[in-house]
């Protein structure tokens, strides 16, 4: 049997009366790795928030090393051993990398100033560790979020601390940064650190950990060793059922030429061109940085273009701001939650209806309050977003269901044109599931979409055909019918395909 390092008992959590966390075991095991996985909505982050201190629990007993814990601030779970990296990047933009990772226990010497070669050497080894080239004195505000997420990395690595929880760490990492941080999480664990590790990505839960632990609900399914479970086994836990075809695909007749783009160039992109047809899905793959991002960006009218075309229906638009973009139809999901136009102070209705108030407006002048309910009810039910009610903010929304009111709030818009990125990250696979096939409701009903998406099962899932880029420009456009992993990946690392 391994030695447990921190047992949690019956942990129970309420939020204003309602009950997330519903008597909770949780163990955690000397120099393993603990995945913790389960729906959107689970309990995952609250359950680690309340064992490193951020939240109070309602009941129940924490035991660190045998001895009972009772944490109130991250500060003291720090100084006991235990560390955590949150979902939600928390870093100080206009700070330097290495005021990041010390912030608040910088090395100082007798006279109380700060040792700023320490505190730049020190950091140049956990950067190196991580395999980033960046200056420690570069502000955070100029790294890509996957950079700033292996910043937070660096920065728990740096606590030496016995645990280390790590919340979704890789949604916004390359496959090359991913890879890094595994060979340092394998580290760790055989210097006998133990991790916890929550992630929606259950092929990575097969690489690196040693126990899986389910919730679903806010209360404990099962505690198992990796060598008992697979895939299937996993989603029935989490899900409480078997999933049968986790792509549903849809085959819709496609209609007339609503999107043409013409090379488009810009400091981005590079004589990007394709076309986009009424009810059809075109996904778009590469390797992270790979500029699609900045494609849908340029399309979207935030970055201006130096050259090139855009047509809907046959007529050139001049598209230069979101704002216009929106009058011609076209509504775009960003993959980064927090830019995502989604206020996190505001209520889930205030934030499906924000961009489409128009739709409420009644003949005085006064808000229908009741269709505005309605209308975030019937996305409630058909994405499944787990809340307290429709009155709930956002800020006390779980990561997947923020995911899937940003999407609600695109597809009020009704748009013409609908501009996905990364649209199921962060998001659980049973609500992947029904996301794809509200997706494929839209393209029944004619909407087109442009799909970008880091995983090739879900572009080779529901997409009609796949464009794939590569340092900004497109490397090729394959027909689903002859698109498979090897040519994706090919096509993403630059290498033609015949
Ligand atoms: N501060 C809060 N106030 C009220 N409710 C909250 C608060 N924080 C979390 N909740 C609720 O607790 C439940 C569990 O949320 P939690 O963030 O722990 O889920 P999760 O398993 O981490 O999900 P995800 O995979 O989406 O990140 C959700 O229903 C959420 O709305
Ligand atoms: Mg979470």
């Amino acid at each position: 049997m391994d030695e447990k390092i921190v047992s949690m008992k019956n942990i129970v959590k309420e939020f204003s009366g309602v009950r997330v966390l519903d008597n909770v075991d949780f163990n955690i095991y000397k120099g393993k790795i603990m995945a913790l996985v389960g729906e959107n909505g689970a309990g995952k982050s609250t359950l680690m928030k309340i064992l490193t201190g951020v939240y109070l629990k309602t009941s129940g007993d924490i035991y660190l090393e045998g001895k009972e814990v009772n944490f109130t601030t991250t500060k003291e779970s720090q100084d006991m051993g235990v560390a955590i990296i949150h979902q939600e990047l928390n870093l100080v933009q206009d700070l330097s990398i290495s005021e990041n990772i010390f912030l608040g226990r910088e090395p100082v010497g007798k006279s109380g100033k700060i040792k700023w070669k320490q505190l730049y050497d020190e950091s140049k080894q956990w950067l190196d560790k991580l395999g980033l080239n960046e200056s420690p004195k570069e502000l955070v505000k100029n790294l890509s979020v996957g950079k700033q997420q292996l910043i937070e990395i660096a920065k728990a690595l740096s606590l030496n601390a016995k645990v280390i929880i790590m919340d979704e760490p890789t949604g916004a990492l390359t496959i090359s940064e991913t890879e890094k941080l595994f060979e340092v999480v394998n580290e760790l664990r055989s210097q006998g650190h133990s991790i916890v590790y929550i992630s929606h990505r259950l092929n990575e839960i097969f690489q690196i950990c040693d126990y899986v632990t389910v919730l679903r609900d806010g209360t404990l399914v099962g505690e198992k060793t990796i060598d008992e479970l697979d895939e299937d086994k996993i989603i029935e836990m989490m899900v409480g059922r078997k999933l049968s075809e986790q792509y549903p695909r849809v085959n819709t007749i496609l209609g007339h030429t609503v999107l043409e783009v013409k090379n488009l160039s810009n400091k981005f992109v590079k004589d990007i061109s394709f076309e986009l047809k009424e009810g059809e899905i075109l996904g778009v793959a590469g390797l992270v940085g790979a500029g699609r991002t900045e494609m849908a960006r340029s399309i979207y009218g935030v970055y201006p273009l130096d050259k090139g075309e855009i047509l809907m229906k046959g007529k050139p638009v001049v598209i230069k701001s979101p704002k216009d973009a929106i009058k011609e139809g076209i509504a775009y999901v960003s993959e980064d939650r927090k830019s995502n136009g989604i206020v996190l102070g505001l209520n889930i209705v205030e934030n499906v209806t924000l961009a489409s108030l128009d739709q409420y407006v009644g003949k005085i002048g006064k808000i229908n309050k009741s269709e505005e309910e309605k209308s975030t009810d019937s996305y409630v039910k058909s994405m499944s977003i787990k809340a307290a009610g429709t009155k709930q903010l956002l800020k006390f929304l779980s990561g997947g269901n923020q995911q899937k009111v940003a999407l609600a709030k695109n597809l009020n818009t009704n748009p013409k044109i609908l501009i996905l990125d990364e649209p199921t990250r962060g998001v659980d696979v049973g609500a992947k599931k029904e996301i794809y096939e509200l997706i494929n409701k839209y393209k029944e009903s004619g909407m087109s979409i442009l799909m970008i998406s880091s995983e090739i099962p879900e572009i080779l899932g529901i997409s009609d055909r796949v464009m794939v880029m590569h340092e900004g420009m497109v490397t090729g456009t394959l027909d689903i019918k002859n698109a498979d992993q090897e040519k994706i990946m090919s096509l993403a690392v630059g290498k033609e395909v015949s």
